[in-house]
Parts: structure tokens; C-alpha cells; sequence
């Protein structure tokens, strides 16, 4: 089994990288990391530097690994020095909403147009990102947030239509978008006041439930959204 994880520097990625290496000894992973190159090795493991919006880089590795089973992107933005998700229309930033659609959708789009050679060869391809519940636009109750809402809305709706279009082109594949849990994470350290107890994951948790969700995902579930316990969350 050879899994391909993007965004594998990050704090749930990292977590996926780690929990792949512990649940399926017998795997080889393939991380990508951005800026940094975390200080995780092991015999099985190689990293990549990847910009995950950079369609030179994203050809150049398909080309680099071969084929592979499992493409897990856990790529994503939230915040950054400049630029906090929006209480209100009048904190809206084009380029704050320009970057959150870049980070947050793109990468998916430019993986699957340069891996699905590389995953068609596998007997159970799967094709999951790490998306997120507020991008659900029936479960918005709360309002606010609107350039990471309408990215992850976004990244949904590329991932529905990509499974439409692999249910013809590789109908062994499943496309799974996933709701990872509020994670302890930098992503989420701004806003974890709120949390209930018992509410915040470690990402070592996070990882090992998605894991659960994709190990039982089939071609079958294509085109659908995965909260971390199982459950089916609504577009
Ligand atoms: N944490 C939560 O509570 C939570 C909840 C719901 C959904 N999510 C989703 O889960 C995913 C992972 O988030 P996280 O909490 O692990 O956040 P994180 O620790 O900030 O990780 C984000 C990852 O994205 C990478 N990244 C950003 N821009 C990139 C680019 N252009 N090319 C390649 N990699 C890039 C970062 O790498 P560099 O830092 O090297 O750029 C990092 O590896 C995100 O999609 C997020 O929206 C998280």
C-alpha cells in the first residue's frame, strides 16, 4: 500500500503521516510538507516539498512517485497575520478571500487532475481531503466566517464533482470529503475558548478517527461528506 499525504507538516497531517505509519506498518508514505520539513523520520516515510497550489510542483511529483492507493490532502488556511475569518460582511478582504480559496480549494483540483494516473493502477484508490463542517452550507446556522465557509463550500462541491466524473473514469476510486472535529492545531488555536471539554481533539486522535472512516469507505460512498465519528454530514 503506498499513501501519498499532502500537507503533511501540518498538525493534523503530521498526525495522519504518523498514524499511517502505526495502522498500516506494511505502507509506504509519501508526506508533503510547505514551508518546513518536520523532524519525523522513519524507514518508510519520504518527504516532498510541495506548494500545493503550484501546478509545476504537483506534476512534478506525480511524475516523482508512481502510483500510489491513497491520496490524503490535509492542506488548509484559516488565519494568517493579516487576515482573521470575517464576523461580518465589513471585515470581508478580496485578498484574504482570494487566498482562502487558493489554500483551501485549489490544491484538491491540481491533485486530482495530475494524480488520477497515478491512482487508477490501485485495486481500492481513495481520494479524501480534509475539509471542514462550516463549509456545509444546510448545517450553516451561525453565520460569519464567509471566505473560509465559501472555500470549504467550494472544495465540496469540487470533490461531488470530481466523484461524478470518476464514477465513469475510475469507478473503483472513492472521493471522500472530511470533517475533521475541532483539532488542537495552530489552525484552531485562536478560537478554542469555546470549545466544550472534551470537544478538542489532539491531532493524534483526529488522525486515527478519520482513519477509521476511510478504512471503511468503498467505491460505493463515493461523493460524500464524513464527519470524524462516521456519521454523514449534509452538503
Ligand atoms: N484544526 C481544526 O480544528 C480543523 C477543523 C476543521 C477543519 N480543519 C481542516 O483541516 C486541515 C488541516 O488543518 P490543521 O488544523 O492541521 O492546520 P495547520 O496545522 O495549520 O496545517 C495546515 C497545513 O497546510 C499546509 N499548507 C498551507 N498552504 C499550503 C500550500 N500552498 N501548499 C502546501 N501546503 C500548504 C501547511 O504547510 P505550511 O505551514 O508549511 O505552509 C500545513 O501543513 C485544513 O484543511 C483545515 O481547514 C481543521
Amino acid at each position: 500500500m503506498k499513501i501519498l499525504i499532502a500537507g503533511g507538516s501540518g498538525g493534523i497531517g503530521l498526525a495522519l503521516v504518523k498514524a499511517c505509519l502505526d495502522k498500516f506498518p506494511e505502507a509506504s508514505v509519501i508526506a508533503t510538507h510547505n514551508k518546513h520539513q518536520p523532524d519525523f523520520f522513519h524507514e518508510q516515510l519520504s518527504w516532498h516539498l510541495l506548494d500545493a497550489i503550484n501546478e509545476g510542483q504537483v506534476t512534478s511529483l506525480a511524475e516523482e512517485v508512481g502510483s500510489i492507493d491513497w491520496l490524503i490532502n490535509a492542506v488548509g488556511f484559516l488565519h494568517n497575520k493579516s487576515g482573521q475569518p470575517e464576523k461580518t460582511i465589513r471585515k470581508f478582504d478580496p485578498d484574504f478571500f482570494s487566498e482562502s480559496l487558493q489554500v483551501n480549494a485549489m490544491p484538491s483540483l491540481l491533485l486530482a487532475k495530475h494524480f488520477q494516473r497515478n491512482l487508477k493502477q490501485s485495486k481500492h484508490p481513495m481520494f479524501a481531503t480534509v475539509s471542514a463542517k462550516v463549509g456545509s452550507i444546510s448545517d450553516n446556522h451561525l453565520g460569519g466566517w464567509y471566505s473560509y465557509r465559501a472555500s470549504k463550500a467550494a472544495l465540496n462541491m469540487a470533490l461531488k464533482t470530481l466523484s461524478i466524473e470518476w464514477q465513469r473514469t475510475m469507478p473503483k476510486c472513492c472521493v471522500a470529503s472530511l470533517h475533521p472535529g475541532t483539532t488542537d492545531t495552530s489552525l484552531s488555536k485562536p478560537f478554542q475558548s469555546n470549545v466544550p471539554d472534551g470537544k478538542l481533539f489532539p491531532p493524534e486522535k483526529t488522525a486515527g478517527l478519520l482513519l477509521d472512516v476511510l478504512q471503511k469507505l468503498s467505491s460505493e460512498q463515493t461523493g460524500r461528506f464524513w464527519s470524524w465519528d462516521g456519521s454523514e454530514i449534509p452538503w
